[in-house]
């Protein structure tokens, strides 16, 4: 069973600033929740229990949010603003989290390389928080339904979805050969094509479940898109030496490292979760 979660959060969200000028952009809320705490909730719910953040200069505040805050605690305790703080306080007291620093910015490769040692010799999951994926009541996290794959068929696993080919150029996309449905052998995996390029139009988002060897095989892989390790490229030498399965997740994913995608989370989350009173 896939037991702990990377979470690479080092990055410096330009697109966002000034908001993000002494914040990072994983504790932007979403209503009234930091983006970073929606991703290990979705964790959770896929029975994953230990949390690795990859953070760089700045993040802080990530660290902070999962800790216990004595004084902000104590003086709440016994008012009605003290439930406020109940999913926090839960994950804190129910799961580890550990952090390590990315003192280099060498691509989403590299940061889940700078991982390794709060990751140990087992298969794990990586978050992007950016991509907020939401299910409908009762159905499985998106993390979930890879977990259950990932002990169907024990290889490493990305989440894919269909986009207009004028934006696979913002992705990493795949090829493969459809083994069911919504579930594709990988040939092809190319990061960020020029549409020209691109093999398909399935987008990989911000979910994996990668095997451990994949770290090895990230330390021989060469800079590729933007002189950066890409984990595409390492994923695409693990296919073409194993499998590497894609995956149509069921649910719906927000591009909150975009301005639109944020507002369109906002909405849709106060709507369907908070006025619903399940925020
Ligand atoms: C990263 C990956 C890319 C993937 C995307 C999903 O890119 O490199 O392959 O499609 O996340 O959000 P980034 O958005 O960090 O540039």
């Amino acid at each position: 069973m896939i037991k702990k979660c990377l979470f690479p959060v080092a990055g410096y969200g330009t697109r966002f600033l000034p908001a993000t000028k002494a914040m990072p952009k994983e504790m932007l809320p979403i209503v009234n929740k930091p983006l970073v705490q929606y991703g290990v909730e979705e964790a959770v719910a896929a029975g994953i229990d230990s949390f690795g953040f990859v953070t760089g200069r700045g993040k802080r505040a990530i660290a902070d949010h999962f800790d216990i805050s004595y004084e902000l605690e104590s003086q709440i305790a016994g008012s009605g603003k003290e439930a406020l703080l109940g999913t926090i306080r839960d994950l804190i007291d129910n799961n580890t989290f550990t952090f390590t620093r990315q003192n280099e910015m060498k691509g989403l490769g590299h940061a889940i390389l700078s991982g390794r040692s709060m990751i140990g010799d087992q298969p794990f999951a990586v978050i992007l928080a950016d991509d907020l994926c939401v299910v409908e009541e009762g159905e499985d996290s998106v993390l979930a339904q890879m977990s259950k794959l990932y002990n169907q068929f024990r290889c490493s696993i990305v989440a894919i979805q269909e986009v207009p080919m004028d934006e696979v150029h913002k992705y990493g996309v795949i090829a493969g050969e459809e083994m069911k449905e919504g579930l594709f052998r990988i040939t092809d995996m190319v990061e960020k094509p020029p549409k020209e390029k691109a093999p398909t139009n399935y987008a990989i988002i911000g979910r994996y479940i990668l095997t451990p060897d994949i770290f090895e095989i990230i330390e021989s892989t060469e800079p590729g898109k933007n002189g950066e390790v890409q984990i595409t490229d390492a994923l695409l030498t693990q296919a073409k030496n194993g499998c590497v399965l894609a995956y149509k997740f069921k649910g719906r994913r927000f591009d909150c490292g975009s301005i639109e995608g944020f507002v369109e989370a906002t909405n849709y989350v106060f709507e369907n979760f908070y006025q619903k009173g399940k925020g």
